[in-house]
């Protein structure tokens, strides 16, 4: 009996390690345990032993017993810890770590620096003024001094929108600038006016690296009495030196546009060579910026203004171009395409 114990625990305790699962373990504990256990089977026999060994074999078996017992208590703890291991492992989730932070969009280059001008000039009391984009060839020529056939309007090429010619406003245009804002708002406000229209116009173009078929432009516009193009000139350099946070020169020239008189081109310092001459300037020192000049009086009279009692100046620049002089942007189609690598960047 002595034998059959050792030997029985010999195999029994190697093959309680091993146990991978819980089933096996439950099968083992059957094998040796059970009712029809192979120790249930040894202790069956104690019965049958003389008095005197069986005291002894008792506690022989009993140790074994004690001794499988102590494995498969041991064991099932080690897999059941295990188990509560792997479950923790599949839903592992560390709170101490920061959380995902959604993709947080931001605002278009174009729109930030309209914004900073819209500001700028509010300071300045200008008011902000908006404007139909799809606009009536009216607005967008005659009122602005542009006959029909006038060879001034090959100066911008249009979309035509409809064909329908209607009496006084003609045909439907995208507007090629921010300009018909100005009668517009003389017809509805009348003298003084003191605004700026910043919006986004059309014009025909073959696309390249600095033009597209639609750009942003800020008009400005004020009429008063006793205004002279000294004020344009302070009010320019105001509104650049506070865009490029440093002093900004600006020089005028003689343009034309026929809807002022006298017509001016503006330019101003080059701020990448301080107006010694560079490439971006292309050696002259002056970056050409904006049209404006003197309101024109067939335009003060299409906003009904009397031209007698008051005067005033416009102007005309572009919003994308000072975008992409101020952030050194050498493609103007870059802006519009969508592409949230260059946009990110801002
Ligand atoms: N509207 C003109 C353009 O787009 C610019 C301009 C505006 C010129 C106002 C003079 C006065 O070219």
């Amino acid at each position: 009996m002595k034998d059959k114990l050792k030997k029985l625990e010999a195999t029994a305790l190697p093959a309680i390690d091993k146990a991978k699962t819980p089933q096996q373990l439950q099968e083992l504990s059957v094998k040796y345990l059970g009712r029809k256990g192979e120790l249930t089977a040894i202790l069956r026999t104690l019965k049958d032993l003389p008095a005197d060994k069986k005291p002894e074999a008792g506690q022989l078996s009993n140790k074994t017993k004690q001794a499988l017992e102590a494995a498969f208590s041991k064991k099932e703890q080690e897999l059941s810890t295990a188990a509560v291991d792997q479950e923790l492992k599949k839903d592992f989730f560390d709170t101490t770590l920061p959380g995902k932070t959604p993709p947080q969009g931001h605002i278009h280059p174009l729109s930030q620096l309209q914004e900073e001008i819209e500001q700028i000039f509010s300071k300045m009391g200008f008011a902000i003024m908006d404007g139909p984009e799809v606009e009536a060839e009216y607005y967008n020529f005659e009122g602005l001094n542009i006959p029909k056939d006038h060879p001034a309007r090959d100066m911008q090429d249009t979309f035509f929108i409809d064909k329908e010619d209607h009496k006084k406003f003609g045909r439907l245009v995208l507007r090629t600038h921010t300009s018909p804002v100005q009668v517009r708002t003389m017809e509805k406000y009348g003298a003084p006016l003191r605004i700026i229209v910043p919006g986004r116009t059309f014009r025909y173009e073959a696309t390249d690296a600095s033009h597209d078929t639609t750009f942003y432009q800020v008009e400005g516009l004020l009429i008063d009495k006793d205004i002279s193009l000294a004020h344009l000139k302070g009010v320019m350099a105001e509104m650049l030196g506070a865009v490029f946070g440093k002093p900004v020169t600006v020089r005028f020239r003689p343009g034309y546009f026929p809807f002022v008189e006298p017509g001016l081109e503006v330019d101003f310092s080059c701020l990448l060579c301080d107006g010694k001459g560079c490439k971006v300037c292309k050696g002259l020192g002056w970056v050409e910026f904006m049209g404006a000049g003197m309101v024109h009086e067939n335009v003060l009279k299409a906003g009904g203004i009397d031209s007698k009692e008051y005067q005033g100046w416009a102007f005309g620049f572009g919003l994308t171009r000072l975008a992409m002089m101020r952030h050194k942007i050498t493609d103007i189609r870059l802006l519009s395409n969508g592409d949230t690598r260059f946009i990110n960047q801002f």
